[in-house]
Order: C-alpha cells, then structure tokens, then sequence
C-alpha cells in the first residue's frame, strides 16, 4: 500500500505540471479599449477591422470598442468609461483637439498607456502616436493639383470637422505648396462638409453653378471628393473639373476604385494605422521597447500607380484572408488540441486512478495472500497443537483414571486396617489400667483415624459419582427429625467450644424423599465446616423450611466468611479455600453438590467476609423428579448417623492434650524449647512429650512467638513454616539477624517436604527442617544434639569467663538480661572508647545494678566480662582469620598492638604471637 501512494502522487504530480504548462502558454489577460470617434465610414471600418485582425493572433487580448458618433462630449465620457473598466490601455481617435487634449493627458497621468492614433492633441502627453503626417499629406495633394493643372487654375477645398488636427494639417500642407505657383487660386474652402448630407451639399452644388471657372476640387477625404464628383456630373461639370481625395481605400467604391474609374485623378493615401496601433499596444503591455511617434508612409495615387496599389492591396487583402483563414484553421487545431489535451487529462486522470485502485487492489490481495498463508500456517499449527493436545489429553484421561482406580483401590485398602485400629483404641480407652496421660494419646491417634476414615469416605464416594456408580435410594423421610438428630451430636462441641449452635424451624414434621446416607453426609459436611470456622462466642443456626415446590435447609454462621473468588469456586473439586490453617482435601463441598444434584436439588452459598456465611439446601417436594430406581420403599436403618458422628465430630475435638489437662512440671529444666505451632493438637502433643526434659513455652501465631522470644531467649526453637501473622521462615530470618536472638538454634518443622521448599528453609539459616510426618525420636534428637552442639561452640570461643556463667543463668528474666548484655558488648568489641557506661546507658539501669546484676547471674565483674569477650575475639581471628596482630588488636578495640599483647599474655599465658604461630604448627 505505501509503495502505491508515492506512485500514485507522482503521476498527479505530472498530471498537474502539464495542466499548468498549458495554463503558462497563454500571456496574461489584457483589455485594450479602443475610443473611435467617428465608426460610420469606411476608412474608420478598415481600422476597426485590421486592429481585429491583428488580435485575431493573440487569444490574451480583449477588445472594448466605443463609437463617440463624431461628438467630444461623448468620447470623453466613453474614454472615462474605460478608465473605470480598468482597461490595461487605451486606444484613441481623438475627434478634435481642444475637447478631447485634457482626457488624453489625465489618463497619461493616471499611468494608463493611451495610444493616439490618426489625430493629434495639442499634448504631448501620451504614450504613443501612430499615423501619417497630415501636413505631408496636403504638399503632396498640392504637388499633384500643382502639376495637374500645370500650375495655373481655380481651387476649392471641401474639409471635415474644423477643429480636427488633420483638416487643419491637411489644409496648411496644401496651401504650403499652391502658395508657391502664383497661377494657382485658392477660391474657396468649404468647411465641415458632412458626406451625403444635402444641407451640406447644397451650398457647394450653388457655388459651382455660379462659378464655372473651378478648375479642381481638393477634398480632404475620397468620399467627399466622388460627393463633389456627382455633383458636378448633375450640373455637367464633371469633364472640366478635377477631383483630389486622401485615404486611397483599397475597399470596394474605395479611393483605389474612384482612380481606376477616373471619377477622380488622384487620392492621397492615408493609411488607417489599425494593425501598427495594436502592435504597439501590445509591446507597450509586455513591456517591450516601442516607439513614442509612429509616423505612417503616405503616397499619391493616380492613374499612373492605380493598378498596381490595387493589385497589391489585393494581394495584402488575399494574404490576409489567406492568414485569417489559417488563423481560423490554427484555431479550430487549438480547439481540437485543447479538447484533445482535456480528453488527455482526463484519461490520464482515469488511467491515475485506475492505476490508485489496480494499485491498492494488488496491495490489497499481496496482503490477502500473505494473510491466507499465515492463516493456513497458524491453523496448521493449531490443528498440530490440537492434536498433540488430544494425544496430551488422552494420555491424561488415561492417567487420571490410573490415579483415581489407584484412589479408590488405596482408600478401600485404608477402610480395613482404619477399622481395625479403631476397635483397639475403643477397648484401650475403656480399659481403667490405661494411665491418663496414655490415654491422650490414644484420644489423638482415634481423632486422627477417624479424620483419615473419612476422607477415605469421601473419596471413595467422589469416585463413586465420577463414574455414575452412586445410586439414589431415596425413600420418604421426616427431613425436620433428620436434620435435628445430626444437629443434636454437635451439642457438646459446641458446648465446649462455647459457640451457639440452633435448630430453628416452623414445621413440626416435613415428608421428603431423599436418600439418608448421602443427605446425612452433607449436613454433617456443612456443619463441620461451620464449626471450624467459628470461633468462640460464634453462632451456628440450623434452618429447616419450605416453599410451594421445595424443602429448605439453611445452614449459617458468623465465623471467618468467604471472599468473592472462594465463594466462586466453593463447589469445584479440590479448590482449597483462602486460610492456610483451615485447608481442607477440597472433596467435601464438591461431593455435598453432587449428592444434592443427584437429588435434582441445588446448594448454595453466599458470604459477607468476617460477618456471616449461608449455605442454603433446596430439595424437591414429592417424588415426581424421582426414577423408579432412585426410589426405596423404607429407609435404611439410621445407625450410620451415629458412625458419621463419630466421624465428623471427633476430628473437631480440640480437648486431647489441652493445656490445663496436660500435668504441669515445675522443676527447673537446664534449657527452655519454643513451640510455635498453630495446630492446637500438634503444640499441645509436643508440649506434653517435650515438657519432661524442657522447659516449654508455646505460640501459635507470628506476633506472640516474635515476643515470647525476645523476652525470654528460650535455647532453642521448633517453628512450623505456615502460621497465622508471619511464615516461619520470615520468622526464622528476624531471630538469625537480631544480635540477641542469632544464636539461638531454629528446627524448622513442616509439612512442606517438596526440595526446593527445603532449601528455601535452610536459607533462612535455621539449623534444622524436619518434614511432616515426623519422628518424634528424630526430633528429641535433633534438639539435643543442636543444644549440646551450642553449649560446645559457646564454650569453645567464650572461654572460661562465658562458660562460667552459664549455670546461673536458668532463669527467664536473667536469660534475657545476660542475652542482652552480652549482644552489647558482642555489638561493640572493635570499639576501644566502649566501657561499661555505655552499657548501662543502652540498658537504662545504674552503674551499681550493672556491676550487681552481672556479679549475680554471671558470677563475674562487668569489666572482666568485655575484656574476656574482647580476648576470645581475639582468639578466633587469631586462629582463623588471616590478620596480622595489629589488625586483631584494632578488630577487638584494643588501642595498640603492645597493650593487646601484654593482655593476652596475662589471660593466656602466651603471647598473640607465639598462639598464632603455634596454630600454624
Ligand atoms: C474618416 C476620415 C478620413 C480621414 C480621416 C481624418 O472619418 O474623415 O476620411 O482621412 O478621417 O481623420
């Protein structure tokens, strides 16, 4: 597409420079306006018409002509007119002097070119002048009378308009010449004679018939001359006078013709200037040079030279047909060019755009093509992916249904030895020979079996479904007695759990069909849920009701609540709920759906987060939505709600190895151990098992185990890794990069056993990570061996100061004391200003308390104390780390190398040097 487009506006580019090439051919655009005074006769028509010729080359030039009728008033006007037509020049016959002398001039001064042609103004204002000189014009009429009439004989002259420049020329240049031959009389001058006019003719045809001795007749135009001429011939004077005219028109009845039929004997030719006035306008508009003053070439014309002007005329006249012909030819092939260039524009338009769509089409299909190939590749790939997938899936499948047969064949396997040990534990804990404290533990393996005999259950059950293999025996049953007996085994958790638990309902009895095994499973389901997640104080309200079509069973409490994605994915199997305590197998609610859908009813739950959560149970009255095998006649006996309870309720009892039960042992223990463990049953199990040897103290969130610890420095630490608050390995990290708190050895204890969780524990420094489930053996020896591994490294680098200590420090409170006093002086070994004061200032007690305090729970002198720590530093670099002396002294805070040496000496008995070099040797 971008290849187009550069194309495309080239070629209108080439389109619109020949279009404005063809515009540049034709010149600017001129108006001449061309003021005439006179436009009747002949002699101004030749004019008119050799000034069309003319342009008639030029397609640029518009002609405005204005015909003044031989009247000044209205040629000044006329020639205003132009002015305000903002003509580019001006050509003017002025029709007398005087009049039309200031207009000529006011134009010139306006800047407008004005062009005179055949009369003059008494100005020279203008910008040029094209014509004959008229004075030449009269000699060569005088010369001729003169040598017609031998230079003897009677003139008359017959003149136009008075104030005209050429009549007076006319006259002055003919009276020049008769002047000179005394023969030669001028009689009489006939002034403003109008040709054809009787009024004008009158006088003159009544002077002839008085004056026979005329001789010649000087007419200041052919016309007039042949109107005398006619005159004569009526009175029959024709013969004996001669006749003189000016203008030698080669038209029709012209002068030329009057010659050549000897109605006169001569004419002086007058040319009309027409073509030279447009040329010179024309150079003046193209600003190219001209001349100011044109004068024309006048000749006589007689019998003599008649012929010959005439032929040439003719031939002019034939040459400039024969040019208006071809000009007319030239033009129409400008026409033909033009329409021909506009049909060339168009097509070549057409062809652009042709080319823009052929263009954009060719793009258009190189993209459809490319598109198509991509497509086929991607759904070649696709359909290779999708058919790995459905290999993918099909292995899967057959995987899945390899784990769900081994599923189902393990959790059958399970039931068996569940069973078998649950009798025993039975008959153990019914046994009085039993000592209490065993009897715990037996509680805690049965609530323990009996978890694992349900889950067994439950998957068998699920499995059940997935295959289609759970069949509905539903039979007619009181749902209002049903559900309360299995609300009722829950009375004593809740009881001890101090949780209001409720059965609320308006029916005294409800008949629904429903199957009582499956139905007693989702209540119980529900209500253990409900349980687990209510805490003291909580409530549980059991709900049984009815609309027109269903039995409604509601199920609410007010513990933890759901949020919207938990809420969403509540039924779907295996989705584990958002509390990290309280996670389940994810079987239990997806196995309550299927089991009431097989009952072609519906669950549902709804939860406002902390405040309150509803499962609500619709089961369909009657047993119309029933099949014929989906119905018994009687119910199976209820024993298996009694079993149930066990099942479900047992697996809540928190009261196994509950603290106040658990025999309290308040003899002195040489270290304490922290228990940070949320399963109430977990830390209460350690705690009992642990107590005997241990000093035990236990949290079962972050914040308490941070604070428990810091206050009392316990000598060691179990942590499981997810616990409310914090994770253990957060936990873990704090402890191993506090100062007071490093030392003390962390066993990681979890049920995260996958490798790289391993390593991520043991990143946090902690000494140990035992899986779940664990060894209690291990881990007694775990902790023993990290205990007695502490106790060698303390007394291999704190020496005998340290070591000294050690046995008076059982108590809490002098266990945080000693931890604290000890991370001070630990912290600021290199420092050699730090002194005791800075240790009181730190722990906000006296100098006195100090010196008392670390007398009595240290059995040494405050002073000794950080001398000795400074000096077992001392060995340790020494022993390994490459520094030289002066650099253990700096490192220990010892203010030169000779007091560190001396020092040494006198608690060692050796002095830095020679320890160095015999831990060489
Ligand atoms: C025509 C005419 C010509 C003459 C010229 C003088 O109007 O009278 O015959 O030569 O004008 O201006």
């Amino acid at each position: 597409m971008y290849k187009i487009i550069p194309l495309f506006f080239a070629l209108s580019q080439i389109l619109l420079f020949s279009s404005c090439n063809h515009q540049n051919k034709s010149n600017k655009k001129y108006i001449i306006g061309f003021s005439q005074c006179t436009g009747t006769d002949n002699w101004r028509k030749t004019m008119l018409e050799e000034m069309k010729r003319e342009l008639s080359f030029y397609d640029n030039i518009e002609l405005v002509y204005l015909n003044a009728d031989g009247n000044s008033e209205t040629q000044i006007k006329q020639i205003e007119e132009l002015v305000n037509r903002h003509v580019n020049l001006i050509i003017v016959s002025p029709n007398e002097v005087k009049p039309l002398s200031s207009i000529i001039q006011k134009v010139y001064d306006q800047g407008i070119p004005i062009v005179v042609v055949d009369r003059r103004t008494n100005s020279n204002k203008y910008t040029a002048f094209i014509g004959a000189s008229n004075f030449e014009v009269g000699q060569n009429a005088g010369r001729y009378a003169a040598s017609l009439m031998k230079g003897k004989g009677n003139i008359i002259e017959v003149t136009g308009l008075p104030d005209a420049s050429p009549v007076i020329d006319r006259h002055n240049g003919f009276i020049d010449i008769i002047k000179q031959y005394p023969g030669l009389k001028y009689i009489k001058e006939f002034v403003n004679y109008n040709s054809g006019d009787s009024s004008t003719n009158k006088p003159i045809e009544d002077f002839l018939k008085n004056n026979l001795n005329i001789d010649l007749v000087y007419a200041q135009n052919d016309f007039m001359a042949l109107d005398i001429y006619k005159i004569c011939r009526k009175i029959g004077l024709e013969k004996k006078i001669k006749f003189i005219g000016i203008d030698g028109l080669p038209t029709k009845q012209g002068g030329l013709d009057m010659v050549e039929n000897k109605f006169i004997s001569a004419t002086v030719l007058y040319p009309t200037g027409g073509k030279e006035a447009i040329i010179t306008a024309l150079n003046i508009l193209d600003n190219k040079p001209y001349k100011k003053e044109n004068q024309l070439t006048t000749t006589v014309i007689d019998s003599t030279n008649v012929r010959i002007m005439k032929l040439q005329s003719e031939k002019v006249l034939a040459q400039q047909l024969n040019i208006e012909e071809r000009q007319k030819k030239i033009d129409e092939q400008i026409l033909i060019t033009k329409n021909q260039s506009t049909l060339i524009s168009l097509i070549t338009a057409a062809l652009l755009i042709v080319l823009l769509f052929g263009g954009i089409t060719y793009y258009y299909l190189k993209q459809n093509k490319k598109i198509t190939a991509r497509l086929a590749q991607q759904n070649e790939e696709i359909s290779a992916q999708k058919n790995k997938l459905v290999e993918v899936s099909a292995k899967a499948e057959v995987a899945h249904q390899a784990k769900l047969n081994f599923f189902t064949n393990i959790s059958h396997e399970f039931r068996t030895p569940l069973t078998l040990i649950l009798s025993p534990l039975e008959e153990l804990m019914l046994n009085s020979k039993v000592q209490a404290t065993t009897k715990q533990s037996i509680q805690l393996v049965q609530k323990n079996v009996m978890r694992l005999y349900r889950l067994v259950n439950q998957l068998m059950d699920f499995r059940k479904i997935e295959f289609n293999k759970m069949q509905l025996r539903a039979s007619a049953n009181d749902l209002i007695s049903f559900v309360n007996e299995i609300v009722s085994s829950y009375d004593t958790l809740a009881h001890n759990k101090n949780i209001s638990l409720k059965f609320l309902t308006s029916e005294k009895n409800l008949q629904v069909w429903f199957d009582m095994t499956m139905i007693d499973k989702v209540i119980f389901n529900l209500l253990s849920n409900a349980f687990k997640f209510t805490k003291e104080n909580g409530y549980i309200h059991v709900c049984v009701q009815k609309d027109n079509s269903n039995a409604i069973i509601i199920i609410e409490d007010n513990g933890l609540g759901m949020n919207a994605d938990s809420i969403s994915h509540a039924f779907e199997p295996f989705f584990q709920g958002e509390y990290e305590n309280y996670k389940g197998t994810g079987l239990g609610l997806a196995l309550s759906k299927e089991l009431i859908e097989l009952h072609k009813g519906s669950i549902s739950v709804k939860s406002i987060k902390w405040k309150v959560t509803t499962f609500e149970i619709h089961l369909p009255l009657g047993n119309m939505h029933l099949k014929e095998n989906e119905m018994i006649a009687t119910p199976e006996s209820s024993t298996f709600i009694t079993e149930d309870a066990k099942i479900y309720i047992t697996e809540l009892n928190d009261r196994v190895y509950n603290n106040s039960e658990t025999e309290e042992n308040n003899t002195q223990k040489a270290y304490s151990i922290l228990i940070i463990e949320d399963n109430n049953d977990l830390r209460n199990y350690l705690k009992a098992k642990l107590s005997n040897t241990y000093d035990i103290m236990d949290a079962e969130n972050a914040n308490t185990a941070l604070q428990i610890t810091f206050d009392n420095i316990p000598d060691l630490i179990i942590c499981d890794v997810v616990i409310p608050g914090k994770s253990g390995l957060e936990i873990t990290t704090i402890l191993k990069n506090d100062i007071r708190t490093a030392h003390i050895p962390v066993i990681l204890l979890t049920a995260r056993s996958d490798e790289n969780q391993k390593i991520e524990g043991m990143k946090t420094r902690a000494d140990a990570y035992i899986t779940k489930p664990f060894s209690f053996q291990f881990l007694e020896q775990t902790i023993e061996t990290l205990l007695l591994n502490r106790e060698k490294i303390k007394n291999h680098y704190s020496g005998e100061v340290l070591s000294a200590s050690k046995s008076q420090t059982t108590k809490k409170t002098d266990r945080k004391f000693v931890s604290e006093f000890t991370a001070i002086v630990e912290e600021n070994i290199s420092n050699d200003n730090f002194c005791v004061e800075n240790i009181c200032a730190k722990m906000g007690i006296s100098r006195n308390q100090l010196y008392r305090k670390v007398k009595t729970v240290m059995n040494c002198n405050a002073n000794d104390y950080i001398v000795s720590a400074r000096l077992q530093k001392a060995r340790y670099y020494l022993l390994y780390e490459d520094l030289s002396i002066s650099e253990v002294a700096f490192k220990t805070g010892f203010a030169s190398a000779t007091y560190f040496s001396t020092t040494f000496k006198n608690a060692f008995g050796t002095t830095p040097k020679e320890f160095k070099s015999q831990k060489n040797n």
